[in-house]
């Protein structure tokens, strides 16, 4: 399955980029500029010594992708999205990472939404047959970056789409330590955003960067 990332050229997609690709994945960094997704993917292949990293613009990147990551910052989710919407087709499954979060004075902040996560927000910019999953929004840039270190941590799934979410599960299981969590419907989002914001903060208050969350009592199982 090729894995591509719309918005590839961030600390977050290119950390998971590496993990994917280090486990075997095809993986297509995309940007607003075909260049700049090249030279993401240049510098990502030289980092992880392997040459299934490859950088295009976001257009090119979905047309040959399934997966498409969506990570870019959570206020221009909806506007990539729609751009994106002519090029979307029933095989895609979209897996948003956004979380919207403010960073003031040193502070982080869960910005409310009406109560409603970022991610169903952007569901809602999406024909029926393209389902959405909210994954990987909990597992901090920095120790996706950092290959010395295992993620040995839960990655938490949600979505209305069973299909979509098992796919993703095992994406996500291909990496080494990462342990797939299907946590329900896409409304879940709303905590799996605000578990976000608490692992920066964490990480600000223990001077680390790489608080994520482990969900003990699982093992083995799948989800009913
Ligand atoms: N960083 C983390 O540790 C972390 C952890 C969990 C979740 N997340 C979430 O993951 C997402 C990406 O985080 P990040 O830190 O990697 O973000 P980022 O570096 O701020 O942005 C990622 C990429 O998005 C593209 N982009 C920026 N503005 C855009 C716009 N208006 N329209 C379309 N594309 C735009 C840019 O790529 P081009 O200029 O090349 O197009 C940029 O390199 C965010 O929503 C964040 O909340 C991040």
């Amino acid at each position: 399955m090729d894995i591509g990332f719309l918005g590839g050229t961030g600390s977050e997609a290119r950390g998971l980029a590496l993990r994917f690709a280090l486990a075997g994945a095809r993986v297509i960094l995309g940007s607003r500029s075909a260049a700049m997704g090249a030279a993401a993917a240049e510098a990502c292949r030289d980092t992880a010594g392997v040459p299934t990293i490859h950088g295009t613009d976001n257009a090119n990147m979905i047309r040959d992708s399934e997966l498409i990551f969506l990570t870019v910052p959570f206020g221009a989710a909806i506007d990539a999205v729609r751009t994106s919407l002519p090029l979307l087709k029933p095989h895609h499954i979209l897996v948003d990472v956004t979380v919207p979060l403010n960073f003031t004075m040193g502070r982080v902040e869960y910005l409310d939404q009406e109560g409603f996560s970022n991610s169903e927000i952007i569901d809602r910019n999406l024909p029926k047959e393209i389902p959405l999953v909210g994954a990987f929004k909990t597992i901090p840039a920095a120790i996706l970056a950092d290959l010395k270190s295992e993620l040995n941590c839960s990655v938490f799934l949600c979505g209305n789409s069973r299909e979509a979410k098992t796919k993703v599960a095992n994406a996500a299981s291909m990496i080494p330590t990462l342990h797939a969590v299907d946590c329900g419907g896409l409304e879940t989002a709303r905590t799996l955003e605000r578990m976000t914001a608490l692992a920066i903060a964490l990480n600000r208050r223990y001077k680390r960067h790489g608080a994520r969350f482990r969900v003990v009592g699982l093992d083995g199982e799948t989800a009913k």
